[in-house]
């Protein structure tokens, strides 16, 4: 079994920080009690100084209050820095952490997922982490240190004005109880129905040669316009929802003031309370009603933060399903001795792709490996450099089991061509160096001859520095499969598997490419995985693959002989090319 990856919690993230944290709470904390003084000065003016006419008393308290209201400035300063950087290293401590986790990500499950939405837990699921956590999770405690503070300050200068406003608060509750959970029902469609818009649009664009030479552009438009069209309405109900909730927090806030000022008023005329001490009392409910509205937001984020904590964590369990040894020993030099012992792998179960999978290489030797489409020949290769594990039997290297071998250094001594294979966005020489990142100039031309691709490479614009896409857009298929040729021959492998590597090559390049790698390659062993037979004749031993079981194996002259499967199919393609070659010919 894979290696149970341990999931990103709140406190997982946090942690690391835990003393810029309590820093942020201590300057929150202070910054907060020193707001505070600010509506009990006015109390002190009205009450005291105005009705005194005490200059002097003025003149003094004015300073003291711009060095406190200062002074909460420099903590309000440092608060919100402190939190926004880390709030900032957080978020880059989980796209770090997603990133190193994406190329262990198991390969039967990825296909699962795609692309964007692996794209939307980076950029967007971790930005809403960081808005809760930074943003309205600091505003709650924050909120909720208010509320304390200022609702004992209420009680200590009228009882029964307090008790009033805070029997307020459950219409606030209403609100939240009847709005909130309708709203967060509405963006969590609309993310969803994103996501969906958001795939469709990388799928337009990865297959717009595609799209386009189906004339379907009118077609993505009629669908873009559907679901644009649902979109706008579950956002526009959502925008009136929300419009509501805010009217109505208002609304409501305002009556309460409004009732505040009437009783207040009253008492102050009954002589009561202190008209200094009702308008401190109404600036402090000012101060207390946009915490509690912060509070009401609360739970809404932390619900999505919960649920992009979620979602990045569906993609971090899912690991690779190939664990590395306990004991690993590194395989040192590997000398080529490739062994399958009664290989079967399924890739769903009850549906096994290989079944018995029994053959020997030696080193040095050449193994061809055909058999029609879906035969089995890839998933072959895969288990070669241990993708997945066999489901039963052992794949010896070099007479060592390969589940014991350092994965690492294992695959750094073998290459791998892939019919379809990916350059990433570069220059031609970043691609081919990919194989062997501290390659040289000479390096890198001498695996280009070998890959037969330095005579096209050299008559591109800029030769190998050659910018190619992300596909490698503005090269041929065949060129692009010489380019990966380069790249695995370029780290000098004890191994060499090519699986179908140059089926978009003309034939007579292709001669001159197995040529020239069974020159390079002499004395290690190369896999050949081929659907014509031209590329696999000159192997030294042939297996011949159908629906999954090893039908035939042997050189090519003792196949053909045997007029069994592998003659049949090879008369059959070689039908097909004089036919072809007649045709052209007429
Ligand atoms: N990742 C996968 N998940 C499930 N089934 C797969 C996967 N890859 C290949 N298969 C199935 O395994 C069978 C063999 O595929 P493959 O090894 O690619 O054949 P070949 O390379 O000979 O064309 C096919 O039936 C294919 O549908
Ligand atoms: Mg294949």
């Amino acid at each position: 079994m894979p290696a149970q990856k341990t999931s990103i919690t709140f406190c997982s993230l946090l942690s690391p920080y835990r003393a810029r944290i309590a820093a942020v709470l201590f300057l929150m904390l202070s910054a907060n009690l020193l707001a505070l003084v600010l509506p009990w000065a006015i109390k002190i003016i009205i009450d005291d100084i105005l009705t005194g006419k005490d200059a002097d008393s003025l003149n003094l308290m004015m300073p003291a209050l711009v060095a406190i209201l200062g002074l909460r400035s420099v903590f309000g300063f440092l608060r919100a820095y402190l939190s926004g950087s880390t709030g900032e290293r957080i978020v880059c401590d989980l796209r770090q952490e997603i990133c190193d986790h994406i190329p262990r990500l198991s390969l039967t499950s990825i296909n699962k997922i795609s692309p964007a939405q692996i794209l939307t837990r980076i950029t967007q699921d971790v930005n809403s982490l960081r808005r809760f956590l930074f943003g309205d999770a600091v505003e709650f405690i924050y909120a909720f240190l208010n509320i304390g503070f200022i609702a004992a300050i209420l009680s200590f200068v009228n009882v029964k004005l307090t008790v009033l406003s805070l029997s307020a608060l459950p219409l606030f509750a209403v609100i939240y109880f009847l709005l909130i959970p309708e709203l967060k029902n509405r963006h969590s469609r609309l993310r969803d129905m994103h996501g969906v818009l958001s795939s469709r649009f990388s799928e337009v664009l990865n297959g717009i040669r595609m799209v386009r030479s189906f004339a379907g552009n009118a077609r993505e438009r009629q669908l873009f316009e559907t679901k644009q069209r649902d979109i706008l309405s579950v956002a526009t109900r959502t925008h009136y929802l929300h419009s509501w909730l805010w009217v109505g927090i208002e609304f409501f806030t305002s009556l309460g003031i409004i009732g505040i000022l009437w009783i207040g008023g009253s008492d102050v005329m009954a002589g009561r309370m202190t008209a200094g001490e009702l308008v401190a009392f109404y600036t402090y409910l000012g101060m207390l009603f946009s915490p509690v509205i912060r509070m009401v937001v609360i739970n809404a984020s932390y619900q999505e933060a919960l649920a992009a904590l979620n979602r990045i964590n569906d993609v971090m369990n899912i690991d690779d399903e190939v664990p590395e040894a306990e004991h690993s020993a590194g395989p040192g030099k590997i000398e080529g001795r490739v062994e399958f012992k009664k290989v079967s792998f399924h890739y769903t179960a009850g549906d096994p792709v290989l079944k018995d999978i029994h053959f020997a290489a030696e080193s040095g030797e050449t193994i061809g490996i055909v058999g029609a489409s879906g035969a089995g020949k890839t998933t072959l290769v895969s288990l070669l450099l241990r993708f997945f594990d066999p489901d039963e039997g052992e794949i010896l290297i070099d007479g060592k089991k390969l589940k014991d071998l350092g994965l690492d250094a294992y695959r750094r001594q073998i290459a791998v061509v892939l019919q379809d294979d990916f350059l990433f966005s570069g220059t031609v020489e970043d691609n081919i160096k990919y194989g062997k990142p501290q390659a040289s100039r000479e390096d890198i031309v001498q695996a280009a001859r070998i890959a037969q691709a330095h005579p096209f490479i050299s008559e591109l614009a800029d030769g190998y520095k050659t910018e190619v896409g992300e596909r490698g857009f503005n090269l041929s298929c065949g060129q692009r499969q010489r380019i990966a040729i380069a790249r695995a021959v370029i780290k000098n492998p004890s191994l060499l598997i090519l699986d179908e590597a140059t089926s978009s090559v003309d034939a007579l390049t292709e001669n001159d490419i197995q040529r020239s790698i069974r020159r390079f390659m002499k004395g290690k062993t190369v896999f050949l995985v081929a659907h014509r037979f031209s590329t696999v004749m000159e192997s030294d031993k042939i297996l011949v693959l159908d629906k999954g079981r090893i039908v035939e194996a042997g050189g090519h002259n003792y196949l053909l002989n045997k007029r069994g499967f592998y003659s049949s199919l090879y008369l059959e393609q070689f039908k097909d090319e004089d036919r072809a070659s007649l045709s052209q010919r007429q």
